[in-house]
């Protein structure tokens, strides 16, 4: 296995990476019928915006997972809106009706339509973010650390003092790699089962 720079011919397989861990860690093929609506929100924009902080995992069967950064993630959302939501949003306009009928596909499109730009304040200490998804054939060999390492010296490199990032709260698995790499706590937004936590490190 290595870790590479992404480069344009990995788009199929980060977004399919994305979908195979989609579900807390777990596959969330079955839950969407349309496989490219989550790596829409959280693989493509970092792709396109951020290709440098872009960062995959490749062995013979091909991309096994990846890691992707936004250096200052006020100004990334600000382009997220200007740049990559207009075209996606022409492409799947928001769903209508009543919300209890929706397909899970189409609380995603939703999205498109009214994205979640919170971030944790102050965000001058952490004001980069970062997503991290392997699949199971790469997991627990420490790759995830050596990707995770790699992106914060490009972080830093390019003068960030801080990253954070966003995780469900049922992740526990994550939550214990990511304490293990240095990430706090900074913020908990909802209660239970369906809460966010925001952890961050100081670079
Ligand atoms: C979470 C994930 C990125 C971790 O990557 P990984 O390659 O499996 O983890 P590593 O092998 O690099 O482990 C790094 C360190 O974390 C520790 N660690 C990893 N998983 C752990 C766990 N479940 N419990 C305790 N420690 C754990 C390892 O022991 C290791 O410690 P060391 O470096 O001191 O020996 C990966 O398993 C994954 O992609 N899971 C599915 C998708 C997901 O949940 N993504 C996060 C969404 S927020």
């Amino acid at each position: 296995m290595r870790i590479r720079g992404y480069t344009k011919q990995d788009e199929a397989g980060a977004y399919a990476v994305c979908l195979q861990t989609g579900d807390a860690g777990a596959d969330a093929t079955r839950l969407y019928d349309d496989p490219r609506a989550l790596g829409d929100i959280y693989v493509g924009p970092y792709l396109s915006l951020e290709p440098e902080l872009s960062l995959v995992l490749e062995d013979t069967e091909g991309v096994c997972g990846y890691c992707l950064g936004a250096l200052d993630t006020p100004r990334f959302f600000g382009r997220l809106l200007a740049e990559w939501l207009p075209l996606l949003q022409e492409l799947h306009p928001e769903p209508s009706g009543d919300p209890k009928s929706w397909t899970a596909t189409q609380r995603l499109r939703r999205e498109l339509h009214h994205p979640d730009l919170f971030y944790p304040e102050p965000i001058a200490d952490y004001p980069s973010h970062m997503h991290i998804d392997l699949l199971p054939r790469a997991q627990g060999q420490g790759w995830g650390r050596r990707m995770v390492e790699e992106l914060e010296s490009r972080l830093r490199t390019r003068g960030s003092p801080g990253v954070h990032l966003g995780m469900w709260a049922r992740n526990e698995r994550a939550f214990r790699f990511y304490t293990k790499l240095g990430f706090r706590e900074i913020t908990r937004v909802g209660e239970g089962d369906r809460a966010s936590l925001y952890l961050g490190k100081r670079l």
